[in-house]
C-alpha cells in the first residue's frame, strides 16, 4: 500500500529514527543514492511563498536521480480545487509522476489529494502543520545534543503550524515540549490533545504555558517562529504588540540551559520574534535546520517513492 507523509504521526517512532539514520547516511554518502529514485518525477506545488521547501525538494529529487515539475499557483483561480477538482488533479498526476509535494492554505486539500491519488503525497506546509520541518528540526536537535529522550524543547511564540508539528514529533520521540504563547494564541486544541495522546506512549510531557520565562527553564533547545504566518499578514501589526514579551532575546535565553541551542524554521523577522544577537549566536543552529530539510526530505522521498 502506498504511504503518505501528511503528519509526522504517519511514521512510527521506529520509522522516524530510521529516516534520521538514512538522512545522515545520505548526507555523508551522497553519491551512494544518486540513482535512488532514477527517472522518477516529483510534482511540486505551491499556493504560498517558499525558499527552503522549494529548493530542498527540487535539489533533493535531482540528487536522487529523479526530476521535478514545479507549479506555483500564483492566484486563487489557478489553484488545485478551483480550476479543477482535487480528485481530477489526483487522477491526472498519478499517471505522470511518482510523487506529489504540496504547500497549501487548507490542510484538507493535502489530505484529499492523498486519499484520491495512488502515488505518495508529502505535506510541505499547510495552515495546520509543517511535518517536514519538524523532521529536520529533531534531526538537528539529535545531531547537536544526542539521544533526544527526556530532552526539553521550548517553543516561544505563536501556536501555529510549526508548533503543532513540533509537539506531535516531540511526543513520538519522547521529547518534553513546552509551548509558550500569549493568551488566545495557544496551539489548536485537537493538535494538543493528539500530541498528549502520543506522549502517553513515550512518557514525554507536552505543556502549554503563558509565561515565557517559566517555560524556558531547563530547555535544551529554544525555538521560535514568525508571529504572523503566511495568510495572516493583515494581523501583523496587532500581533507585533501582543507578542512583544515573547521575543527571544539574550535575556530570555539566559533562563534556558547555558548550552541550549536556538532554533527557527526560517524565514525570520529579525528584531521581532528573535534578536540578531540570538539568531547569530554560536548556539544558533538555524542554518543546520535548513540544510537538514534537504537530507531528511530525501530520506522521506526515497522511502515513499522507491
Ligand atoms: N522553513 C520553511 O518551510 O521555509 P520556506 O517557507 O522558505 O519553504
Ligand atoms: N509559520 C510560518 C512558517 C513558515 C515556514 C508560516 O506558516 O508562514
Amino acid at each position: 500500500m502506498k504511504k503518505d507523509f501528511i503528519s509526522v504521526s504517519d511514521f512510527t517512532q521506529t520509522e522516524i529514527i530510521d529516516t534520521f539514520k538514512l538522512a545522515i547516511d545520505m548526507k555523508q554518502n551522497k553519491e551512494k543514492y544518486s540513482e535512488g529514485l532514477k527517472g522518477k518525477g516529483l510534482f511540486i506545488y505551491f499556493e504560498k511563498d517558499s525558499l527552503r521547501t522549494r529548493v530542498s525538494f527540487d535539489v533533493g529529487i535531482h540528487e536522487l536521480g529523479g526530476y521535478s515539475v514545479v507549479v506555483v499557483a500564483a492566484n486563487e483561480s489557478s489553484r488545485i480545487g478551483t480550476r479543477e477538482s482535487i480528485y481530477d488533479v489526483a487522477k491526472n498526476l498519478e499517471r505522470m509522476v511518482g510523487g506529489i509535494m504540496m504547500r497549501t492554505f487548507s490542510h484538507s486539500k493535502v489530505v484529499d489529494m492523498a486519499i484520491h491519488s495512488r502515488i505518495p503525497v508529502i505535506n510541505g506546509l499547510t495552515d495546520y502543520s509543517h511535518p517536514c520541518q519538524a523532521m529536520a528540526d529533531y534531526l538537528t536537535f539529535y545531531e547537536k545534543k544526542g539521544d533526544l529522550k527526556g530532552k526539553k524543547l521550548c517553543y516561544v511564540g505563536d501556536g501555529n503550524n510549526v508548533a503543532h508539528s513540533l509537539m506531535e514529533a516531540g511526543a513520538i520521540l519522547g521529547v518534553n515540549v513546552t509551548i509558550s504563547t500569549p493568551k488566545g494564541y495557544e496551539p489548536n486544541l485537537i493538535a494538543f490533545q493528539e500530541a498528549e495522546a502520543l506522549a502517553k506512549e513515550t512518557g514525554s510531557k507536552i505543556k502549554v504555558v503563558h509565561n515565557p520565562i517559566e517555560a524556558i527553564k531547563d530547555a535544551d533547545a529554544v525555538y521560535t517562529d514568525v508571529w504572523a504566518s503566511m495568510g495572516q499578514e493583515s494581523e501583523a501589526a496587532m500581533r507585533k504588540k501582543i507578542f512583544a514579551p515573547y521575543q527571544v532575546n539574550d535575556e530570555l535565553m539566559s533562563y534556558a540551559k547555558s548550552d541550549a541551542i536556538f532554533m527557527h524554521c526560517l524565514p525570520a523577522h529579525r528584531g521581532d520574534e528573535v534578536t540578531d544577537s540570538v539568531i547569530d549566536s554560536e548556539n544558533s543552529v538555524v542554518f543546520d535546520e535548513a540544510e537538514n530539510r534537504l537530507h531528511v526530505q530525501k530520506a522521506i522521498m526515497f522511502q515513499l517513492m522507491k
